[in-house]
């Protein structure tokens, strides 16, 4: 089955490739010089992605990434659809060889504005959730923030997760007593980690105040003398984290590991985290330099069940 991705994201389409003993193609994409994206299928790979299902890795994130993603998806489904004739009447159109266009997110982007927080506000994940399911037949996404918002679209949609290789180098590198939840949104992710590596686990009650800064209700954790590892779906500002890390010091950790499936580390948030932390973990779901868990595995059991599903059987 072919596996195609933009050249940033060929690391990820190629493992994933190697993991299915699928066949990776790179597609073109690049920027204008006035900063708007040109996207393009090579023609040698036409018959490929025209042969059987096809998957395409690309974020949601930033912003550009967005519309580069739906013009990919536009591309691909005009050479699946038989729509391949240029403005000069070259190259004849061809059959439309039907449902198969799958797209892989490994970061969605606007996932965190799940709700409508204030009146006027439009549900932003939800938004792009929809936009991006009018352009393909199914997505795969790995580890939302909010499975919520992709729930009811009009495409079948099922999440990828990193949680058990995520245990699995926390167990190579950390060793860890307690994995921690640093709020309750993400106690189902740490708790798959917990589990996937056989130990304890607790959480922690936070509260935003605004994007800069959160506030922990206190909670006697029983860490004294132990490693801790706290695992979000990501890390933005590091506010979460530190916040967390702050009170697991406080209460007599040995060592504070902070581990996510999207680093995003905006605002020097890496800089602050690294002088606080013992050790500072994600998955490649954005390039970043403590991308150290492969993503590859979590998509692949993914895919496997989106592929079984009636609308994708060969
Ligand atoms: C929020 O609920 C998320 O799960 C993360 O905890 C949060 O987005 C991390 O953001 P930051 O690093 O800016 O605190």
């Amino acid at each position: 089955m072919p596996i195609v991705s933009a050249p940033k994201y060929e690391k990820i389409a190629r493992e994933i490739a190697t993991e299915m003993n699928w066949k990776h193609h790179q597609l073109e994409a690049r920027r204008f010089p006035d900063d708007e994206g040109y996207v393009r299928i090579p023609e040698e790979v036409f018959d490929s992605i025209r042969s059987e299902p096809v998957i395409l890795v690309s974020n949601t994130y930033p912003d550009n990434n967005i519309v580069e993603t739906l013009l990919l998806l536009n591309a691909l489904k005009d050479v699946r659809g038989g729509q391949i004739e240029d403005f000069r009447g070259i190259g004849e159109d061809l059959a439309d060889v039907g449902l198969g266009l799958i797209l892989a997110v490994p970061y969605f982007g606007y996932a965190r504005q799940d709700k409508r927080f204030q009146r006027g506000e439009p549900v932003s994940a939800y938004s792009i959730a929809r936009i991006l399911a009018q352009h393909c037949d199914g997505i795969v996404v790995l580890d939302i923030h909010e499975e919520k918002v992709m729930q009811s679209l009009e495409v079948p949609v099922i999440g990828a997760s990193a949680m058990p290789e995520i245990g699995q180098h926390l167990m190579a590198v950390a060793s860890p007593d307690l994995i921690l939840s640093p709020d309750k949104g993400a106690i189902g992710l740490a708790s798959a980690v917990a589990e996937h590596i056989g130990c304890e686990f607790s959480y922690l009650e936070k509260r935003r105040i605004d994007a800069h800064t959160i506030e922990h209700t206190p909670k006697n954790l029983d860490v004294n003398g132990k490693v801790v590892a706290i695992v979000d779906d990501m890390i933005s500002t590091g506010g979460t984290i530190r916040k967390a890390t702050e009170a697991l010091k406080r209460q007599g950790a040995s060592a504070v590991h902070a581990a996510c499936t999207h680093g995003l580390f905006t605002g020097g948030a890496l800089t602050r985290l690294e002088k606080e932390l013992d050790g500072i973990h994600s998955t490649d779901s954005l390039e970043n330099p403590r991308s150290v868990v492969s993503s590859a595995t979590g998509f692949t059991r993914a895919l496997k069940g989106l592929l079984s599903l009636d609308d994708f059987k060969q």
